[in-house]
């Protein structure tokens, strides 16, 4: 039953592998977060292609662990393993990419938290954190790469929640605030780069089944898009450079969140009510 649901609210999309060659050819492509779900999995479609991959991110081992299982492939993929969040980590970064002349980037590197404002009181560092890498750090990041991106006539694509467009959640204020900012910075961007000649694009996914959702119990049984269905949307961002993909249900999700929006709050009020007893 949750196959079927799945494949009605996430239908799949047939990539055109000859065009995605096209477009990549010997180009340069920057992931940010390529060791684990989404990133790693674009890593892989992307190897069958003749281009350059810079994968970032924490974990050095599963990195290289990518770069060995795909040494035979097309690609060369070249390594740089960095806390995002920590600025030193990403001028270092940013520094190791001015050898490159970089032509697509990907920001997918990303942190979620599900906590109660509750249970939040002594934690402001989560607040900061995921505003490091979900805000802060491709800020910076575009930044050091606009010029490179207005002179290859480049491509930015940012990897964003379906849930920015949407009435908000209880317990997800750090995440959907921090990717909020971003989607919002970019919105404003967006034209000034336009002309410069920088497409920019955004994929606004639903669930993905990554470890990103795994401690969330509530999604264990949720409908969710695969991650390589994830990957095939950025792909065909990359093909067709349309300023993004949102789920087909989007625009009725936003007409609901603005009719409903104080039905959604009685909503999650009573269900918080239920679910905690009182407590948060
Ligand atoms: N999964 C979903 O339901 C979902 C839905 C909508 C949007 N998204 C977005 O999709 C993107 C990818 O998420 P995912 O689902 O693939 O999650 P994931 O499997 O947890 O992957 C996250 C990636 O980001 C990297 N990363 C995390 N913290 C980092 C840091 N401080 N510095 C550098 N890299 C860091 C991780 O690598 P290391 O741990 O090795 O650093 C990993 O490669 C995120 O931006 C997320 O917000 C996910």
């Amino acid at each position: 039953m949750i196959g079927i649901i799945e494949s009605i609210l996430f239908p799949r999309v047939k990539i055109n592998k000859a065009l995605l060659a096209d477009k990549l050819q010997k180009k340069t492509i920057v992931i940010t977060g390529g060791s684990f779900g989404i990133g790693e999995q674009l890593c892989c479609q992307l190897s069958e292609i003749d281009c350059h991959l810079i994968l970032v991110a924490r974990t050095k081992e599963k990195l290289q662990q990518i770069q060995q299982e795909l040494q035979n492939k097309p690609a060369t993929i070249h390594l740089f393993s960095a806390d995002l969040s920590d600025e030193l980590q990403l001028d270092q970064f940013i520094l190791y990419l001015q050898k490159y002349t970089v032509d697509i980037v990907i920001n997918n590197a990303g942190k979620s938290i599900c906590r109660s404002t509750m249970k939040s009181l002594d934690r402001f560092h989560d607040f900061q954190r995921t505003m490091q890498l979900n805000y802060f750090a491709p800020v910076k990041l575009c930044f050091a790469l606009i010029p490179q991106l207005i002179n290859n006539k480049g491509h930015f694509i940012n990897v964003s929640a379906v849930n920015v467009l949407l009435a908000p959640t209880a317990y997800w204020a750090a995440y959907q605030a921090s990717k909020a900012a971003f989607d919002q910075w970019l919105r404003c961007a967006e034209a000034e780069l336009l002309i410069k000649g920088v497409t920019v694009s955004t994929a606004y996914l639903p669930l993905v089944k990554t470890r990103m959702i795994e401690p969330t119990q509530a999604y264990q049984y949720a409908p969710t898009m695969s991650r390589e269905q994830a990957a095939d949307h950025i792909c065909q961002l990359i093909i067709d450079q349309k300023a993004s993909y949102k789920p087909w249900w989007t625009l009725s999700g936003q007409l609901l969140s603005i009719l409903f929006a104080r039905s959604w709050v009685k909503l999650m009020q009573s269900y918080l009510k239920n679910k905690s007893n009182g407590r948060d």
